[in-house]
């Protein structure tokens, strides 16, 4: 039986830290970490993640500005809001949750967002930058899922990784993250050859494709650390349950150690959302970035039970 890799228990830490650095940079500096969030549309997911980033902001001491604009809002609309919110002292970083309705650009409009303000890390900007090795902002996922692994097995040099799935939000910025790392990556999606023979190869598999329990019990490779990104809902007796790609029950059997759906990478997501607007804050404040995070983020105290 592997190990439970609790990304809650993580994220809560990681929050908590958060929180005290956003309360000092309030009484020292009298500044207050903003973040605005918006949404267009009505779809039911982005409705409950937005809610939940604005929420967390808000309870780690940070300004939250939630903007819900309708599923019919013309492109021009959203791009005059952004515009805005660039030039607004008190948001430091801006999010537009993705989907959008197909009226509007996404590729437009993140390249709307500055890219001081792009606390996703999908400017065209930061993605060269992380996929150049140089800084930047990082996506919050992949950064989530790299904390993860790091908080595991310390050091990443030289194994073997899979990431299934190759999204802007997260197949690429992982492959590109673990490559920073000195793994040697493959990318595999929708057309790849005998997916199952590649991932028993993995020493590090991530599963980014959202197609449930696709990920089966025999595809790992023995002591493998498996991370399941996906957040499926599914109907079962007439109830949604969550579930990840990764077929949990069958797949915990062999591997290493596993992140559970929920409670592994989501709430990751989320402490590394406010992670990154907390360091967009200092970067625009010329105030460097607080070693006690970092170290917090990178190592820490353990979070996982067998
Ligand atoms: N939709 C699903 N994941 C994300 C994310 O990380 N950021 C944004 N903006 N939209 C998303």
């Amino acid at each position: 039986m592997s190990t439970l890799i609790d990304g809650k228990a993580q994220a809560a830490r990681l929050r908590e830290e958060i929180g005290r650095q956003v309360s000092r940079l309030r009484q020292h500096d009298l500044i207050t970490p903003g973040l605005a969030v918006i949404l267009v549309g009505e779809d039911h997911a982005s409705q409950v993640y937005v809610r939940n980033k604005a929420t967390q902001a808000r309870e780690a001491g940070m300004a939250s500005f939630e903007y819900r604009l309708a599923d019919s809002a013309p492109q021009g609309k959203l791009l005059d809001l952004i515009e805005r919110l660039n030039h607004d002292p008190e948001v430091h970083g801006i999010l537009v949750q993705l989907p959008l309705p197909p009226q509007v650009d996404e590729t437009r409009v993140i390249q709307a967002i500055h890219s001081d303000k792009d606390i996703d890390g999908f400017h065209p900007l930061n993605v060269g930058n992380i996929a150049t090795g140089s800084s930047g902002m990082v996506p919050c996922t992949p950064l989530g899922c790299l904390m993860l692994l790091k908080h595991r097995l310390g050091e990443l040099s030289g194994k073997r990784a899979v990431v299934l799935g190759r999204s802007n939000i997260v197949g690429k910025p992982m492959a590109s993250l673990l490559l920073r790392e000195h793994c040697t990556v493959t990318v595999a999606h929708s057309r790849t050859q005998d997916l199952a023979a590649l991932c028993c190869e993995a020493d590090i598999l991530v599963a980014a494709v959202g197609r449930p329990g696709m990920v089966k019990g025999d595809w790992i490779k023995p002591g493998a650390t498996v991370i399941d990104v996906g957040i499926n809902r599914i109907e079962v007796d007439g109830r949604t349950r969550l579930v990840g790609d990764v077929d949990f029950a069958a797949v915990r059997e062999g591997a290493g150690a596993i992140t559970p759906v929920p409670g592994g990478v989501g709430p990751m997501t989320i402490a590394c959302l406010l992670l990154n607007t907390l360091e967009a804050t200092c970067r625009q404040h010329g105030i460097p970035f607080p070693d006690d995070i970092m170290s917090l983020a990178w190592g820490g105290t353990s979070s996982e039970t067998t």
